[in-house]
């Protein structure tokens, strides 16, 4: 996949029909320096910002929330499927999905999944910068 010097187009159901695991991107694509990650989500994922990048989201399927904090306190944005959002770089972010969703997002290789969080991690929350696809 990654420097495919006859790169292929890729499904991205069957992408994500290719692993189980939440919260945990899969890198599907690389365009110049950016991801193109899919992930498959429910429940809540943690507080955190990136400081050095903006971080696009489009949902494929399902809902998702995206809580999000800024000096004038908390407001929460609903996607359902086919809405996209853009968290600005240095918000504070959380995304949830009560009822499961699966996501695409397009950010800077490299970028940690959990941004800035600090301390503990819930078990069912992977820090990563996006895992290839098997
Ligand atoms: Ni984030």
């Amino acid at each position: 996949m990654m420097n495919d010097p006859r790169p292929e187009p890729i499904h991205l159901p069957d992408a994500l029909d290719s692993f189980d695991q939440l919260w945990s991107p899969r890198v599907a694509l690389r365009m110049n320096n950016y991801d193109v990650r899919v992930a498959k989500v429910a429940g809540e994922h943690v507080w955190h910002a990136h400081d050095d990048t903006d971080e696009f989201f489009l949902v494929l399927d399902g809902e998702l929330r995206i809580d999000l904090r800024d000096g004038d306190g908390e407001r929460e944005v609903v996607l359902r499927t086919g809405s996209a959002f853009v968290v600005p770089r240095g918000q504070q972010h959380r995304p949830t999905a009560p009822d499961g969703a699966s996501i695409l997002m397009f950010e800077p290789s490299g970028t940690l999944s959990t941004g800035d969080h600090d301390g503990p991690l819930p078990d069912h929350i992977d820090a990563t910068t996006g895992h290839a696809l098997g």
